[in-house]
């Protein structure tokens, strides 16, 4: 799998989140405090947008019914998580943000 630019660093302000389309897919970008994360932008619970989710420094809560994930597995933590949800590598290059999917 390549990596494909998706975003610039300058579009995701630390302590916040964007939603971006590869391809046919939503993946939710994360910004804590200058380290990026993603994940698929679709909670395995009921289908809420992640990139809504409530930011920890290592997790990110669903807003709809309070489940959480660890931002760099996926894996479920807590609440209605249904085992977890697809995490993607990140890489910076220049100015750009890249994921590998
Ligand atoms: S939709 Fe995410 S916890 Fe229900």
């Amino acid at each position: 799998m390549t990596f494909i630019a998706v975003a610039k660093l300058n579009d995701i302000e630390p302590g916040k989140s964007v939603c971006v389309q590869v391809e046919k897919k939503r993946i939710a970008i994360f910004n804590v405090d200058g380290k990026f994360y993603a994940l698929d932008d679709y909670c395995p619970h009921k289908g809420a947008p992640m990139s809504t989710g409530y930011l920890g420094v290592t997790d990110v809560t669903c807003s709809w019914h309070g489940a959480s994930f660890d931002l760099a597995t996926g894996k479920g933590l807590a609440g209605p998580c249904a085992g977890g949800i697809a995490s993607y590598p990140v890489r910076i290059t220049g100015d750009d943000l890249e994921l590998q999917v």
